[in-house]
């Protein structure tokens, strides 16, 4: 692996992935980053990096969408591994706009697999990121394993489902070596502030509303963003062609705890003005429609053969999380303000859409 193309850099488990290879793994080849900066990308995550690994890194404002374009990429840069990451990631917005999730998700998909094939009759390794949420939603009891039937519930599960059976169909077809890895959730620095852990630490920070959605019962399980970058790392070099990975956190937890959990932790580390318990700010809101109950993740084959843990427990992982986004306060008012779209247009120009 010396030239990695990496999608969806600018996001928030794409920057902490590049800064994983550069900063701290034995990678030791080049990485390019292909993002088309939706709101949800954000490249002054890897302004420093853009500076001291300038000869190992390098920037391209590229939508998957465009076949032309990827298919210079990967000719300009030698392309000879893949690791895409980039999505519309968010259920909420697929729920009332899936349009984009169709296109990127889907058919930016297939364009990558597409110049990963015809790319001078050059074998490609390609590493795809999917979900948990493919596999639909658990009852009480039970874990999602590899061979879980697919069964995806929202427009963006479904958008990634397809994508995996599109990556797996070009392994049995036409013989590109694949590796995916579908993980729960993922919290961490850099995460944009529409997922539930950063919109919490936020608001409970500002002393606004904390919302949970329907009675607060359904079950996640939480990957700190680290952990879930050395599993990557790990299938990248070792994973079998043609194989999955589940990663999880083994962080099983309610929302309303996760919630519960935070506003606690708060009131010790950033205490309202007037004392008031965190607890108070929160309100049961409208259920998401098609809410999956429970995720919960079987990763044994991930320990079995590759040796991966995660090293975070959801305790330690949320404590760092929530220090990250109060010692981070200028990213914090660049990302809500919108500010950093402007330094966006001023560096990579503006959208013609
Ligand atoms: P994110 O929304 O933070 O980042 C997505 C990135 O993709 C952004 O930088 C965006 O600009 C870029 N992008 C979107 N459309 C593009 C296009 N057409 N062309 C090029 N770039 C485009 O997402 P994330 O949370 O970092 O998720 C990354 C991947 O991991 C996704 O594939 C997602 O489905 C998967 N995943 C995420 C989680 C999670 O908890 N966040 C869990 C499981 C799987
Ligand atoms: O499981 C992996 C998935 O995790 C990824 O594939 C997705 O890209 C990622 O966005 C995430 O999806 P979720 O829908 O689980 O994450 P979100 O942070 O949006 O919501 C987590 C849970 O919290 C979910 O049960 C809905 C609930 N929720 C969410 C928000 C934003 C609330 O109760 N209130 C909220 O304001």
């Amino acid at each position: 692996m010396k030239n990695i193309l990496i999608t969806g850099g600018a996001g928030f488990i794409g920057t902490n992935f590049i800064r994983y290879l550069l900063l701290e793994s034995d990678f030791s080849g080049r990485i390019v980053n292909v993002d088309k900066l939706t709101y949800a990308g954000n490249p002054e995550n890897l302004a420093d990096i853009e500076q001291t690994c300038s000869d190992r890194y390098c920037f391209q404002k590229v939508d998957i969408c465009d076949a032309a374009a990827l298919a210079n990429i990967f000719s300009e840069f030698e392309i000879d591994t893949v690791c895409h990451f980039a999505a519309e990631s968010h259920v909420d917005r697929s729920i009332a706009a899936p349009d984009a999730f169709v296109q990127t998700n889907i058919v930016g998909t297939f364009n990558l697999l597409e110049a990963a094939r015809g790319h001078q009759g050059r074998l490609i390794r390609f590493h795809h990121i999917s979900t948990d949420e493919v596999y639909g939603s658990l009852g009480a009891d039970g874990y999602f394993r590899e061979d879980t039937p697919y069964d995806p519930s929202s427009p963006y599960s479904a958008s990634k489902a397809a994508s995996d059976h599109l990556v797996r169909a070009y392994f049995k077809t036409y013989g590109l070596p694949v590796t995916l890895s579908n993980c729960s959730n993922n919290y961490g620095p850099y995460q944009f502030p529409e997922k539930l852990i950063p919109l919490i630490i936020l608001n409970g920070i500002e002393g606004s509303a904390l919302p949970v959605y329907g009675d607060g019962r359904n079950i996640r399980d939480w990957l700190y963003v680290e952990d879930h970058c050395r599993a990557v790392w790990e299938v990248m070099k070792r994973g079998e062609p043609g194989k999955t990975y589940n990663i999880g956190g083994r962080g099983e937890m309610r929302n309303i705890d996760v919630v519960r959990m935070i506003c606690d932790l708060l009131d010790d580390m950033e205490p309202l003005p007037d004392k008031r318990p965190h607890r108070d700010l929160i309100q049961f809101v409208k259920d998401r429609p098609g809410h999956d109950l429970r995720y919960a993740i079987d990763f044994s084959r991930l320990q079995r053969e590759l040796g991966w843990e995660p090293t975070e427990s959801f305790g330690t992982g949320i404590r760092k999380t929530i220090l990250w986004y109060m010692e981070n306060r200028s990213w914090v008012e660049r990302v809500k303000s919108g500010a950093y779209r402007k330094w966006m247009e001023e560096h990579y120009g503006r959208d013609k859409d």
